[in-house]
Order: C-alpha cells, then structure tokens, then sequence
C-alpha cells in the first residue's frame, strides 16, 4: 500500500493558523497530510505535547509561529524554537531525527505555508514512516489527549 505520510502540525493561531486557514479559503493546492492543532502561542508548546504528537503516530510535527519580532506574547516564539532545537537532539537520539520542524509564518502568508508542508510532506517521503507509527491514521486517542492538554 502507498505511504501516506502524517504531520501533526502544532501552530500558533494568530499567524501560521490564520494563513493556514487563507490558503484553505484560497484553496492553494498542498499535500492533506497534515493535521492542525492550534495553540494561542508557540510559546505553550512543551517537549510533551511534542512527543505526545509522535505518540500518536505523525511522521513528522511541525511547529510554526510567528515570525521572530511578532509573537503577540513577546517571546513565546524564541522559547518555542529553544524546546524545539532541544527535542530535536533527543529525537536524533532515539532514531526520530530530522522529523521535528520549526517555521514561520506571517498571517498573510498563506503561499508560505503551503511550502512549509510540501517540504515536510516530502521530507517524510524521503525518510519513510515514523518507526512510532500505528497504522494509515493518527491514532484518535492520543491526538484527543494532545488536545486537552494544549487547553488545559
Ligand atoms: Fe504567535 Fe506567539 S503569538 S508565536
């Protein structure tokens, strides 16, 4: 059976969101293999929900805020690039590397986001499924609790 890759993309919903959704509206063509859980700033995205994504079975998370200088919470985005960087080393070290991202991108930018999930979208190509991987789909469960937890 084909593979289909599975992003979990972890966005913040002033900017990448709001492109997301202009590139939904503009119906930009770009790979459906992503699935968008939406917090008000990267900033609140912990190393867990990190790995509950993967637990969930993603081939690869994508983290995308705004772009440095515009976070509506001053620096949530510098915080969340340094977990990022940082679950990017422990996921290299347990054979998940080069399956974590981090982006950014304006409101208005909508073509950027569509460049953000073909790159991820073909670098899951490249790399093939998560080794964590449970299937065709996310498993429900576990996306459900990543969800309660971004609002708790
Ligand atoms: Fe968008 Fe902080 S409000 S990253």
């Amino acid at each position: 059976m084909e593979f289909q890759p599975k992003i979990l993309a972890l966005v913040c919903t002033y900017c990448t969101y709001t492109a997301a959704d202009m590139a939904g509206s503009a119906r930009m063509q770009y790979p459906a293999t992503v699935r968008i859980v939406k917090y008000l700033c990267t900033g609140r995205i912990d190393l867990i929900h990190i790995l509950k994504a993967f637990e969930a079975g993603a081939d690869a998370v994508m983290v995308s805020g705004c772009e440095a200088g515009s976070c509506h919470f001053l620096e949530g985005n510098l915080r969340a690039r340094e977990r990022v960087e940082y679950a990017q080393k422990l996921l290299a070290e347990v054979g998940l590397g080069g399956r974590l991202e981090m982006f950014e991108v304006a409101a208005s930018d909508a073509p950027k986001w569509v460049a953000a999930v073909k790159e991820m979208t073909q670098r899951v190509e490249a790399l093939g499924p998560s080794p964590l991987r449970r299937g065709r789909h996310l498993h429900p469960e576990v996306v459900e609790q990543l969800e309660n937890m971004v609002q708790s």
